[in-house]
């Protein structure tokens, strides 16, 4: 089977599938000409880094309720921001996230830059949010790898190098499968099956569409990867 008909598989699933989440622009939805908005993304991404998808929901609202664009959020106290940020943790995010906006609201015009190198300029963005802002928000086929797609990914092509060793490894097989036509939507359909189906204990690997091609399904493994090296 090939890399694309793989791709293929998992956007179709992605299709009737994708979980629906504040900053996400649906498949149906893009179909329809909505496109994500960069600021979104970016809040979003941020947010995410170190906290799961349900704690992350309603603060994400609350910023885009106080703050909804980028140059609401440049021109806002920085004691309001720390203060909305209270309780979601890591707060050297949250300075970040209000430096960021300022850079990009009084230095680029109010523009977020669409490529993961000029992304990584700013504060607060490391080469993973860099590659899922340009993924997700510029539709670049940018390899977009999180704890998620390593554990998919180590998976599927049962890649049985201990992390943090497999990493270049599985950004290889991410960037082989990502397609260029739909990269931020093949991103998160990834994301989706690491965190509804391919889950650390008892994957659901009944329900995967990529159960067939699975390389630690078919040799039972799966529960067993990524491996680990002891911290
Ligand atoms: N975790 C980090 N980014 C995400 C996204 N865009 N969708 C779902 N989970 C995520």
């Amino acid at each position: 089977m090939s890399s694309s008909s793989r791709t293929s598989e998992l956007l179709a699933w992605y299709d009737r599938h994708a979980r629906t989440l504040p900053w996400r622009v649906s498949p149906k939805a893009q179909a329809a000409g909505e496109r994500a908005d960069p600021y979104r993304i970016w809040l979003s991404e941020v947010m995410l880094q170190q906290t799961t998808v349900a704690a992350v929901k309603d603060y994400y609202l609350k910023f885009l309720q106080l703050w909804p664009t980028v140059e609401d959020l440049a021109k806002a106290p920085e004691e309001d921001v720390m203060k909305a940020w209270a309780g979601l943790g890591y707060y050297s995010r949250a300075r970040n996230l209000k430096k960021c906006a300022e850079t990009v609201e009084f230095e680029l015009h109010g523009r977020f830059p669409d490529t993961e190198e000029g992304l990584c300029t700013l504060p607060g963005i490391g080469p993973y949010t860099a590659a899922a802002i340009s993924a997700i928000a510029f539709n670049r086929p940018a390899a977009v790898v999180d704890g998620n797609v390593e554990r998919v990914l180590s998976r599927l092509y049962e890649i049985t190098t201990p992390l943090p060793n497999a990493k270049p490894e599985i950004k290889a097989g991410m960037a082989k499968l990502t397609p260029f036509d739909r990269p931020g939507d093949f991103a998160q359909a990834v994301m989706d099956l690491g965190a509804t189906i391919c889950t650390p204990k008892n994957p659901a690997c009944v329900l995967c569409p990529w159960t067939a091609n699975c390389k630690a399904r078919l040799s039972g493994t799966a529960q067993t990867l990524p491996r680990k090296l002891p911290k």
